[in-house]
């Protein structure tokens, strides 16, 4: 059976949630891989509308196992919440499964990336407040404390004891603030232990007996490329490895194990929080435009989105990193009414022309420019178009532009967020996807 994994190939907010949601249908398992509660992740049914953190996007669907992986870092309050939420609106969650390994989010985790933030002043990287940072720093540091730990009291008090001392210490020497209360974050943490514990599993065996039983697992990533720790924008980057090689190294399977590579890319671009952008469109008409049609606020904090022309340098560096072998383009609606289109085809860095995404991306100090060309909008509204050829010539003519840029075929186009608001350009591909 292949097993699929979905990607960001821009700076987050691509529509992951809606095509995982289409994807896992046909899916025996969805696995979120990295990432924490700062990912949102919507999905739009009919009436119906909401928005994922930490739950895998293939909740919907009541025959899905959804397993949140040894990579994710856990804000339980977050988590419980969400819960809630689902079942409030009718949603079976008895099948959602957290693994023992994964790294727990404390109180202290969201004070200390406030803190760190304030103390960047003008270069602090937006970062959603949720402690993500700070959970996989204290995992790298081999102090974080993981699921497993909070199952088993003692060590939950030990552990706990040792990072709530030494985090205050950081807290009110450094930050000059309040100290944390090691009783309260214990007495609270217990309940959710108590909470969660039928629901944590050894994963890693989970997902080997269901490619043993040739189940379809399908591998959700959170964030997307241009913010991962290695590869993206650093420093104003999250704090994960947000690549298709992240499936493995945050849920236990070799690289062997996946097949379809499935990257997802807007038809333009956006970013949430400070960093280069390099195609960032600063003309208050087509940003708002584009703001107010695409809906582009983050939805995990609310913030306006940053928007841009897409950039295919980014989007190329991209897919070559995640090797990608299936695209998906969304929001392709949100461009119609424009004379004319923007696309990104190569940087001037230092006044000379580069044709790769380069590693010291300053826009400022390295003078980096784009060069663009203009392509002819088109007028129609496409929202309702479900075949391909009866989308507007220079409507074609964009994604056509995008594929031969790429050397990529683009297999399914998002033209709305609803569940069945798609064209799918490649059947073949869609097949192999879903078989
Ligand atoms: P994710 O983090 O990648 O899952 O993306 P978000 O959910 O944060 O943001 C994507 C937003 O675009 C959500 O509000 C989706 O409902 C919406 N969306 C997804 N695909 C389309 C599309 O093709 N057209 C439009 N207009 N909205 C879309
Ligand atoms: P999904 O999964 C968009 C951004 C933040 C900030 C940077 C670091 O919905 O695509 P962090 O809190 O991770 O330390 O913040 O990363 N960021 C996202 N932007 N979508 C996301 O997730 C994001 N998760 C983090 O805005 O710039
Ligand atoms: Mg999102």
């Amino acid at each position: 059976m292949p097993s699929n994994v979905i990607v960001g190939l821009q700076w987050g907010d691509e529509g992951k949630g809606k095509i995982t949601d289409l994807l896992s249908k046909n899916s025996d398992y969805v696995i979120r891989y990295q990432g924490g509660n700062n990912s949102g992740h919507s999905i739009h049914i009919k009436n119906c509308s909401f928005i994922l953190h930490l739950v895998p996007s293939g909740i919907i669907y009541p025959h899905v196992q959804c397993i949140i992986g040894p990579g994710v870092v856990i804000d339980p309050k977050s988590l419980m919440i969400e819960f809630k939420k689902l079942e409030s609106i009718g949603i079976d969650i008895s099948q959602i499964f957290i693994s023992k390994r994964a790294h727990i989010t404390m109180p202290y985790h969201g004070v200390l990336d406030q803190y760190k933030e304030w103390s960047l002043g003008k270069q602090s990287i937006g970062t959603t407040h949720c402690g993500v940072g700070p959970t996989y720093e204290d995992k790298v540091s081999r102090t974080g404390i993981r699921m497993l730990d909070l199952l088993d009291k003692n060590k939950f008090y030990n552990k706990l004891k040792y990072n709530v001392e030494f985090k205050n210490l950081i807290i009110t020497k450094i930050y000059k603030q309040s100290p944390v209360s090691f009783k309260s974050i214990y007495d609270e943490y217990i309940e959710y232990a108590k909470y969660f514990e039928n629901r944590v599993i050894d994963s890693v065996s989970t997902i080997h007996q269901a490619f043993q039983k040739k189940k379809k697992i399908l591998f959700e990533g959170a964030q997307a490329l241009l913010l991962d720790i290695d590869y993206g924008t650093y420093p104003y980057v999250t704090t994960s490895s947000t690549t298709t090689g992240g499936a493995c190294v945050g849920s236990g399977v070799p690289p062997s194990f996946l097949e379809n590579f499935i990257g997802i890319s807007k038809a333009y671009c956006t970013r949430v929080g400070n960093g280069p952008f390099p195609t960032e469109i600063l003309d208050s008409h087509v940003l708002e435009m584009i703001r107010k049609k695409g809906n582009e606020y983050g939805s995990t904090t609310n913030r306006p989105r940053r928007c841009g022309w897409l950039d295919l340098i980014a989007l190329k560096y991209s897919c070559m990193i995640n090797g990608i072998t299936h695209l998906i383009i969304t929001k392709l609606d949100v461009l119609s009414g424009l004379d004319f289109i923007q696309i990104c085809i190569h940087y001037k860095m230092n006044e000379k022309f580069i044709y790769y995404f380069p590693a010291n991306i300053d826009l400022e100090k390295n003078k980096l420019k784009c060069i663009f060309i203009k392509l002819p909008g088109w007028k129609q509204n496409i929202s309702h178009i479900n075949d391909y050829d009866q989308l507007p010539k220079n409507c074609k003519n964009y994604i056509k532009f995008i594929e031969s840029y790429l050397n990529l075929k683009c297999f399914l186009i998002s033209v709305g967020s609803e569940r069945d608001q798609n064209i799918i350009k490649d059947q073949s591909s869609f097949i192999k996807i879903f078989s």
